[in-house]
């Protein structure tokens, strides 16, 4: 029989546990599965049975339970309020990671959102009831053009991978109607980029041919001119990089790439860092995604509900995915839903309905309540923090690009723990032990143990300060010998480390029932 008042389950191997009676620690309690917690008989609600009714399932009909817990409602919502405490976001640290940039959401973005008049619309009302959501996106997507110098938006695609596929499918399409689809099956991506790049061009059936980087992290023209070729689509290139450094050479590869006859695709994921100040149309790029969450302080969709707008130039504007918004506040707006109805020209649709409304309310909001001036001292600030970041550490962490100033992201890699015995996993580790979240690891992939920091604009000097003073104690601590607080880590933490080829190799997907033990039959 089980001790009265233990946890219903013992704590599993790699919890941080703690000596106390019940395995918590003060407010910190160790939170079993939900159907752990099954407690046969216990409802929040009591509903009546629901009546038979013929059904057409036939041998799809489900012939057992289900399997949900019973559960009462306190103990509902205590499991998910004591889970929602074990989780570190945004809103409770520095969130340092680079590249997939943990922004400020400012809860002006979050009541606008909430408006009834946009949260409650449905995609499938008449255009007449939804003129507001219209003019939203219209607006919207005059702040992306004005922003970019780019004529035409794409509001659909639902994330940044999201938006680089419907990027090179207009690019794909472009192609095809110059009768060159067939014979341009090259798509170049330097070795830096991030894995969405090769992954989008692959998945349309191009082939990817890396470029190499220089010595200063950016794309080697040299080696990219001698890849050119009447085979070459275009170029996927990320600006600002995943080093995080600005490409110096981007006119002359734009130049260069549209002389062969290609196009030039953007990745405009780090556009926060240039916000304001650079307009990538200025810079010969033909389509560039941008991720919402990342530039404009929408949530990180996370392959969810995010949005990922992709901007087109002249020459390929006239292939950007439906629906199109089209119209003004004097004529009123409409959509343009498909080829056979106006939209002849476009590769067709990508998504169901129009794109993520709540986030268009999201960006729309923080463009407006910043207006151009407050945009443009975002990216400043955005790159003041990380290059404040890197000058304070960069005489004790290792810089591989440290010859200039940064962009948005210090980046800085593992020589300065050669012989410590301590890896970049490991320190990454003992960072979540001093309370903050760790950053980017072992990306970019050409920078051996790459650490990304991005702090983004939004946080305070102090704030700095606080997570480069972790960061200097860490490295002076690596650098001592100090070990073994670097393998025990995390040794705070709700759980310590996971044995990650286990989880790799055996990965444990369904929770199952444990098989009932004499013990518990007594
Ligand atoms: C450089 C770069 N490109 C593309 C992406 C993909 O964006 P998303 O996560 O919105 O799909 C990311 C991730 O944030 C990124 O850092």
């Amino acid at each position: 029989m089980q001790k009265e008042g233990r946890p219903t389950r013992p704590a599993p191997a790699n919890s941080n546990g703690g000596d106390t009676f019940s395995g918590a620690r003060a407010l910190e309690q160790d939170e079993p599965l939900i159907f752990e917690l099954d407690s046969p008989g216990a409802n929040g609600v009591d509903l009546p049975a629901a009546p038979k009714a013929p059904s057409r399932l036939g041998a799809l009909r489900r012939s057992g339970e289900i399997g949900l817990p019973d559960l009462a409602e306190p103990t509902v919502v205590r499991h998910y309020t004591r889970i929602s405490r074990l989780n570190y976001g945004i809103d409770t640290g520095l969130f340092p990671l680079g590249s997939c940039t943990m922004k400020h959401n400012p809860r002006i973005n979050e009541k606008l959102a909430r408006l009834p008049g946009f949260a409650d619309l449905h995609p499938m009302q008449p255009v007449s009831t939804v003129q507001g959501a219209l003019a939203l996106m219209q607006e919207l997507k005059r702040w992306l053009a004005v922003l970019t110098g780019m004529p035409g938006v794409a509001l659909p695609p639902g994330a940044g991978a999201h938006g680089e596929l419907c990027g090179m499918m207009a690019i794909k399409a472009a192609l095809d109607a110059r009768g060159e689809g067939e014979t341009r099956r090259r798509v170049l991506a330097p070795e830096s980029a991030h894995g969405t790049n090769p992954a989008t061009a692959a998945m349309l059936g191009f082939t990817v041919d890396a470029i190499p980087e220089n010595e200063r992290g950016r794309v080697d023209l040299k080696a990219f001119e001698a890849k050119l070729g009447p085979d070459v689509a275009g170029i996927m290139l990320t600006n600002p990089n995943t080093c995080g450094v600005f490409e110096t050479d981007i006119k002359a590869i734009a130049a260069d790439v549209h002389k062969a006859g290609g196009y030039f695709y953007c990745d405009g994921a780090n556009f926060n860092a240039i916000v304001g100040r650079v307009r990538p149309g200025d810079l010969g790029v033909d389509a560039m995604h941008i991720n919402l969450h990342k530039t404009f302080s929408t949530p990180h969709g996370g392959g969810g509900p995010g949005a990922g707008p992709v901007v087109f130039s002249e020459a390929l504007a006239r292939f950007a995915p439906t629906p199109w918004v089209v119209g003004d506040e004097a004529e009123g707006y409409d959509l343009v839903e498909s080829r056979a109805t106006g939209a002849e020209t476009s590769f067709g649709r990508m998504k169901g309905f129009h794109g993520q409304m709540g986030m268009f309310v999201r960006a729309l909001a923080y463009m407006m309540s910043h207006g151009s001036d407050g945009l443009r001292q975002a990216s400043g600030d955005a790159v003041l923090a990380a290059n404040y970041l890197k000058a304070r550490l960069e005489d004790l962490m290792s810089a591989p690009y440290g010859d200039g100033p940064c962009m948005h992201e210090a980046l800085f890699d593992d020589t300065f723990l050669k012989d410590t015995g301590v890896s970049t996993l490991d320190f990454a580790k003992a960072m979540i032990d001093e309370g903050y979240h760790p950053m980017t690891m072992y990306f970019p992939l050409v920078v051996h143990g790459a650490m990304l920091i991005e702090p983004t604009e939004s946080e305070s000097k102090r704030s700095l300060d606080a997570f480069a003073d972790v960061l200097r104690f860490l490295a002076k601590q690596a650098k001592a010998g100090d070990v073994e607080r670097f393998e025990q880590a995390p040794r705070f933490a709700p759980r310590r480390r996971l044995d990650e080829t286990q989880a790799a190799r055996k990965p444990v997907l369904r929770w199952r029932p444990p098989a009932p033990t004499a013990e518990a039959a007594e």
